[in-house]
């Protein structure tokens, strides 16, 4: 279906094909009526996919990658769409419009996308009064940004002023500290910047009592090295990692568009993002959660993942590129890929090949 679909949905922009996108899935939420038909196409069920990471429930390990609903205007259709999670955001404490259109490409030639959106969203009061219109039956996820004018160095409050406003709506925090769109927002990698974070997000945690999971989003742009650095900060602070966000190379790519500025996803951060992942693995032995996400499109992709050392996986730039049927192809052929070779669930291929 997503075959005959794809090229007339190729012929608009991106942004706007993905408005489109987002308008169907408003009119599914619309009428209730249409979601176990929706589920009936995508979900994909069994108990050798299911875990229990930082003590939350995940019927699958395919989750949704932030950025796709910006302001969760669309979670209880994407509840539908076969994801074992779905992660909504970046949201920020105020409302903001993102930087200058065009700001998303599609790389087809290297089945990529290149984005500079800039935090588009409708601010916290928006998204959280969204996010209320309904109840939800699995993990919820929201990825936390900052403002683009707020002051440098208040902006550790714009993930408090977050975490606090959703913290008991959501299943899980990300912290994201890597988005390539919004200036001196990487510079939180830097040592001293991330300890004071730390301290920041520690300091909310035990005033607050939290016990909703927070995980740490890092960019692709980081060499092993600095991400040994960092970790003994983040296992002490996070719950767990996600490897990783876009990257600003440009290596090897042949699109024309190559040369727009911004986060490149898709296919070309596969490698770089395994790299990471499997260092991440071998420092922490294998005790602290790790989720990839960087141009999966395959099961053999899931496979490689996984057996790199990350507990669960998230995609985006694949579902421009294959359509929504993915996710259920995905988890179906890790089901039948974990029972013809004798293993029992998804944990026992965690790491395998560090
Ligand atoms: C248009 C677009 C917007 C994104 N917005 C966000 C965001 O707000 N926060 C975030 O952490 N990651 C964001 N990402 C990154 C994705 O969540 C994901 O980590 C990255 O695209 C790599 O996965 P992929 O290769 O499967 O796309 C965005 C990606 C795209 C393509």
């Amino acid at each position: 279906m997503y075959k005959l679909i794809k090229p007339l949905l190729f012929k608009y922009d991106p942004e706007k094909a993905h408005g489109m996108t987002i308008n169907a899935l408003k009119l599914v939420q619309k009428y209730p009526q249409t979601l176990p038909l929706v589920k009936q196409f995508f979900h994909y069920e069994n108990d050798i996919l299911n875990q229990v990471i930082s003590g939350v429930t995940f019927s699958n390990p395919i989750g949704l990658a932030a950025g796709f609903d910006k302001s969760c205007e669309v979670p209880k259709a994407l509840e539908s769409a076969g994801f074992g999670s779905i992660e909504l955001g970046g949201i920020t404490p105020k409302p903001q419009p993102g930087n200058p259109k065009p700001r998303m490409y599609r790389l087809v030639e290297d089945q990529a996308l290149i984005n500079r959106m800039g935090f588009n969203n409708l601010g916290m009061n928006k998204a959280l009064s969204n996010l209320r219109k309904y109840s939800y039956t699995l993990p919820i996820g929201l990825n936390v940004g900052v403002n683009k004018n707020t002051p440098y160095d208040a902006r550790y409050q714009d993930y408090i002023k977050v975490l606090d406003t959703f913290k008991n709506d959501v299943t899980f925090f990300t912290v994201n500290i890597s988005s390539p769109n919004t200036e001196n927002l990487q510079k939180f990698h830097d040592e001293s910047e991330f300890s004071q974070l730390c301290s920041a997000i520690e300091t909310f945690k035990n005033e607050e009592n939290i016990d909703v999971p927070i995980f740490i989003k890092l960019t692709s742009d980081l060499d092993t090295e600095s991400l040994g650095h960092m970790l003994p900060s983040i296992t002490q602070t996070f719950d767990g990692i996600i490897l990783a966000n876009t990257t600003q190379q440009r290596d090897g790519l042949q699109s024309e568009n190559r040369i727009e500025t911004g986060g490149l996803s898709g296919r070309p951060l596969f490698e770089r993002n395994i790299s990471l992942i499997k260092h991440a693995y071998k420092e922490t032995n294998g005790t602290f959660t790790i989720i990839g996400t960087g141009g999966i499109f395959t099961v053999d992709d899931v496979i490689t993942m996984l057996r790199s050392g990350a507990s669960l996986v998230q995609i985006y730039s694949s579902l421009v590129f294959e359509g929504p049927g993915l996710t259920r192809k995905l988890n179906k052929a890790l089901a039948q890929y974990l029972n013809s070779n004798g293993y029992n669930n998804v944990q026992e291929i965690i790491g395998l090949d560090a």
